[in-house]
C-alpha cells in the first residue's frame, strides 16, 4: 500500500521526469490579492498564466498547501470535506496543452499508481469535443465511461476575475453499494460513489470584471489532485480521515475523548491541521480578514472538542503533534513551533473561558425562542468571541433559525464606527469655519495632524522591518496630539524592538525622504508592494503614498512633504488590546519634544532635589530601594518582637484555666501588627498556653485583627478549629476570615462589638472543654 509519503514523492518523481520544475509550496497566505487565502496549486502562478511576468520555467510541478473555507459547515460530516489540504499538480506555461496533460495523467493513474482502469470516469466539459476525442484516441479509458458536463461542474475559475478554462475532471468509482441508488448516478452526482480525484484545467481564457472572457497570451495547463482524496482512494479507505494523513491526529483525540462523536473528530483533526498551518504562514488570529477565518476555525475545533468531552486544554497537543508529523515536508511549521503553540494556548485559554457563558446564554436564548435575533447573535459574538458560524451551527442542530441579515446589519454599523475612528483625521482637513487668526492655529494643527499621519506610515514600515511581515495594520488613530497605531503581532513587544522600532523611524525621519504621491491602478499599486487594508474597499483608481523607499501604502490623508519634517517620533506605550493585536500610542514634532522635555524636567528636579547628576540617577535609586528594603525588614522583626514582648509581660494577668487548661482570649489596643503574627505566637510555648485569640483594635486605621491559634491537643481532644471559629468571631464584628484547625486569621470592622466577641469565643472554649 502506497503512504501519503509515497504518494507526494511519485506525483513529483514523475513530473520532474517529464521536464517539469519541482516547485516548493507558497505560502498559505498568497500574494494575490484577490483571494485571502492560498485556494489552489495555481496561485503562486498567476502572473505567468496571464502572462504579466515571464516564468523562469515552461513547466512546473507542486504540492501546495491550501485552504478552502467556503464549506466549512460541511467539514466532518462527509468524507471528503476539509478546510486544509494539499494540491498535487502539474502547470504549463505556454508549453504543452490538452494533449500532453490528459496522457500524462492517464499514464500516472494507471501504470504508475497502479489504479484499476476501469474504476476510472472522465468528465469533460460539454462543448469540448477536442478533449474528448484526445481521451479516446491517446488512452485507454472506456469510451463509455466519458461524460459531458456543464460549465457548473466543468469550467474551472479560480475567482471572480482571472485566468479560467474548461476542464476535464477524473473520478473514481467506488462502487454501487455507496451510490444514492438514482438510475441517473454518474460523475458529477452528489453522492459518494463517483470521486472526483483530479481536476485538468485548460486555461486558455482571462475573464474581466465584467465577466467577458478574453484569449490569454498563451494555452496554458493548471491541474490539481487533493492528495487526501487521491490517498484514501490508493489506501482503500472510505473517507479522507481514514487515510495515513489523519489517522496518527485521530488516534491521540480518540486517547482524551470522552463522548463519541465521529464529526466532531473529524472536525477536530482537520481544524487542528489549518490552524498549525496558518500560523506557521504568519496569519494570527484577529476580527478581520485572515486573522478572522484562524479565530473561527480555533473556536470551532474548542467548540468540538468539547462536543467529544475533552475538558483540559486539548487544541495545542493536537497541533504539537500536527509539527511533528508535517515537519519533513514543512519546516516552516517546526520553525514557528513555540509561536504556534503560544497563539494556540492564549486562544484556548481565552476562549475555554467564555464558551460554558455563551453555550449557556445561547441554550437559554434558544429555550424561548425560534430565531436566534441578529441582536443576540451580534452580542454572542462581541462579548464571548462566538463567530456567527459557530451559533449558526449550534442552532441548526436545535432546529432554530438565526437573523443573520440583522446580525450582518450591527456588525456593519460596528465596522462604520471604527471606520470613523479610524480615519476622524479626515476631519481635520476641511477648511476651518473661523477668521484668520483661528485659521493661522487651527493650520498648525494641519501640520501636527499630518506629522502625526506621516509618521504613521514610517511606524508600520518599521514594525514590519523589526518584528516580521506577519504585521499588519488593525485599526488606526491619528489626531493633532497623538497616534495610535493597532496591529497584528502576537505577544509583547520587548524594550529592545520598541528601541529598535523608534530609531528606525527617527532614522528615516533624518533621511528626510521625500513624500511622493501618486495614483495609479488598484492591481498596479498592490503589484508594487504597497500596503493596503484588507477591510476597506478601494476604488480601481487608487492614491498611493510612497516615502523613499522605505513605505508604500495606499492612503487618502494628508501628508508631509518629506519625512524631516515630521521633527521626532517617540513612543509613549505598547500593549495588547485583544488576543493577537497589539497598540502602540506615540507622539511627532512638538509633541514629541514637549514629552520628551517634560521628562527630562523631571530628571532635572530629582537631580537637584538629591543633590546627585543625571548619570546616577539609577544607581542612587538602586541604592535607595535596597535601604528601603533592608529597613522594613528590620522594622517586622522590631515589630514582633514587641509584640511578644508584651504578650509575654500581660500573658500571666489575663491567662485563664479552663478545665485546667490555659487559654488567652484578649483585646488589644493600638497594638502594630507585624506582618507574621503568626510567627510570633509560634514562638509562645504550648506549655504556657494553648489556645490564643487576640482581637486587635487599630483605632487610627479603624481596623480590627483577630488572630486565633489552637494547640494540636484541643484540636485532636476537644474539636477546636481555629479557623471555624474565626469566622464566628469575625462574623461577630461584622467582618471576614478563616483558615486551618491550627490557626486562622481575619479582621472585623466593628469595634463595638469586641467585648461580645470576646464573650463569645469564652462561652464556647468553656463549652468546648468541658
Ligand atoms: N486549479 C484547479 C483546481 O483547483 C486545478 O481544481
Amino acid at each position: 500500500m502506497l503512504t501519503s509519503v509515497d504518494v507526494r514523492q511519485k506525483f513529483i518523481d514523475y513530473f520532474v521526469d517529464k521536464g517539469h520544475s519541482a516547485q516548493k509550496s507558497a505560502s498559505l497566505v498568497p500574494e494575490d490579492k484577490t483571494v485571502l487565502l492560498t485556494i489552489a496549486g495555481m496561485l503562486p502562478f498567476k502572473p505567468y498564466f496571464l502572462g504579466k511576468k515571464v516564468p523562469p520555467f515552461n513547466r512546473a510541478t507542486s504540492v501546495q498547501k491550501c485552504i478552502r473555507t467556503n464549506d466549512l459547515e460541511n467539514v466532518g460530516r462527509t468524507p471528503r470535506h476539509q478546510t486544509f489540504f494539499e494540491m498535487l499538480g502539474n502547470f504549463s506555461f505556454g508549453d504543452y496543452f490538452k494533449k500532453d496533460a490528459i496522457i500524462y495523467a492517464w499514464d500516472l493513474l494507471t501504470n504508475h499508481y497502479k489504479l484499476p482502469k476501469d474504476k476510472l470516469y472522465v468528465s469533460v466539459y460539454k462543448e469540448d469535443d477536442e478533449a474528448i476525442a484526445l481521451w479516446s484516441e491517446f488512452t485507454d479509458v472506456d469510451k463509455t465511461q466519458i461524460v459531458r458536463l456543464d460549465k457548473d461542474n466543468n469550467f474551472w475559475e479560480s475567482g471572480p476575475t482571472g485566468p479560467c478554462g474548461p476542464c476535464s475532471e477524473i473520478y473514481y468509482d467506488y462502487g454501487v453499494e455507496y451510490g444514492c441508488g438514482n438510475p441517473d448516478c454518474a460523475p458529477g452526482c452528489d453522492c459518494n460513489r463517483f470521486v472526483e480525484i483530479w481536476n485538468l484545467v485548460f486555461m486558455e481564457f482571462n475573464k474581466n470584471e465584467k465577466g467577458e472572457l478574453s484569449p490569454l497570451p498563451k494555452k496554458n495547463i493548471d491541474t490539481g489532485m487533493g492528495l487526501e482524496r487521491i490517498c484514501s482512494v490508493l489506501q482503500n479507505v472510505k473517507s479522507n480521515f481514514e487515510t495515513d494523513l489523519f489517522t496518527p491526529i485521530t488516534k491521540e483525540l480518540l486517547k482524551l475523548a470522552k463522548a463519541e462523536s465521529k464529526v466532531s473528530l473529524y472536525v477536530v483533526a482537520d481544524h487542528a491541521r489549518a490552524v498549525t498551518f496558518m500560523i506557521a504562514d504568519g496569519i494570527y488570529p484577529s476580527n478581520e480578514g485572515r486573522g478572522y477565518i484562524l479565530k473561527k476555525i480555533i473556536r470551532r475545533a474548542i467548540r468540538h472538542g468539547k462536543i467529544l468531552g475533552i475538558n483540559e486544554a486539548f487544541l495545542c497537543k493536537i497541533c504539537l503533534l500536527v509539527i511533528d508529523n508535517y515537519k519533513i515536508f514543512y519546516n516552516e511549521l517546526w520553525e514557528n513551533r513555540a509561536l504556534i503553540e503560544e497563539i494556540v494556548n492564549t486562544e484556548e485559554t481565552n476562549f475555554s473561558k467564555t464558551l460554558d457563558f455563551g453555550l449557556s446564554l445561547l441554550e437559554e436564548i434558544i429555550t424561548d425562542k425560534k430565531q436566534i435575533s441578529g441582536e443576540d447573535a451580534f452580542k454572542l459574538f462581541d462579548t464571548f468571541g462566538f463567530p456567527l458560524e459557530l451559533t449558526m451551527e449550534i442552532a441548526e442542530e436545535k432546529k432554530v433559525s438565526v437573523d443573520t441579515q440583522r446580525f450582518e446589519g450591527l456588525m456593519e454599523e460596528q465596522r462604520t464606527r471604527a471606520r470613523g475612528n479610524a480615519v476622524f483625521y479626515k476631519d481635520g482637513e476641511s477648511k476651518p469655519k473661523g477668521g484668520e487668526a483661528i485659521v493661522a492655529k487651527n493650520e498648525q494643527e494641519r501640520i501636527e495632524m499630518a506629522r502625526h499621519h506621516s509618521v504613521t506610515h514610517l511606524l508600520q514600515a518599521a514594525l514590519r522591518q523589526v518584528l516580521g511581515t506577519h504585521v499588519t495594520q488593525a485599526g488606526s488613530l491619528v489626531s493633532t496630539d497623538r497616534l495610535r497605531f493597532d496591529f497584528t503581532h502576537p505577544k509583547a513587544l520587548t524594550t529592545q524592538q520598541l528601541q529598535e522600532v523608534e530609531h528606525i523611524v527617527n532614522e528615516k525621519i533624518m533621511a528626510n525622504l521625500e513624500v511622493a504621491i501618486c495614483e495609479k491602478t488598484y492591481d498596479e499599486a498592490i503589484q508594487e508592494g504597497a500596503m493596503a487594508l484588507f477591510t476597506e474597499k478601494y476604488e480601481n483608481l487608487v492614491r498611493v503614498v510612497k516615502m523613499g523607499s522605505f513605505s508604500t501604502e495606499l492612503c487618502g490623508g494628508t501628508h508631509v512633504n518629506r519625512t524631516g519634517d515630521i521633527g521626532l517620533f517617540k513612543i509613549v506605550s505598547e500593549a495588547a488590546i485583544s488576543n493577537g493585536i497589539r497598540r502602540i500610542e506615540a507622539v511627532a514634532g512638538s509633541y514629541a519634544l514637549a514629552l520628551i522635555n517634560h521628562k527630562l524636567e523631571i530628571i532635572d528636579s530629582i537631580t537637584l532635589d538629591y543633590q546627585i547628576s543625571s548619570e546616577n540617577v539609577l544607581d542612587k535609586f538602586t541604592q535607595l530601594r535596597k535601604e528601603n528594603s533592608d529597613l522594613k525588614k528590620e522594622k517586622t522583626s522590631l515589630l514582633s518582637s514587641i509584640l511578644l514582648v508584651q504578650l509575654k509581660t500581660d500573658f500571666d494577668a489575663h491567662k485563664i484555666m479552663i478545665n485546667n487548661i490555659p487559654i488567652i482570649i484578649k483585646s488589644m489596643e493600638n497594638v502594630i501588627f507585624p506582618d507574621n503574627p503568626k510567627d510570633v505566637l509560634d514562638k509562645l510555648p504550648e506549655s504556657t498556653v494553648e489556645f490564643v485569640a487576640l482581637i486587635i483594635n487599630n483605632t487610627t486605621e479603624n481596623k480590627i485583627s483577630i488572630i486565633i491559634k489552637a494547640s494540636n491537643k484541643l484540636i485532636t481532644h476537644y474539636k477546636i478549629s481555629a479557623g471555624e471559629l474565626l469566622k464566628e468571631t469575625a462574623k461577630i464584628l461584622e467582618g471576614n476570615g478563616g483558615g486551618r484547625p491550627d490557626y486562622a486569621q481575619g479582621g472585623g470592622k466593628n469595634a463595638s462589638q469586641i467585648p461580645q466577641a470576646l464573650d463569645f469565643l469564652k462561652k464556647t472554649l468553656e463549652e468546648r472543654l468541658k
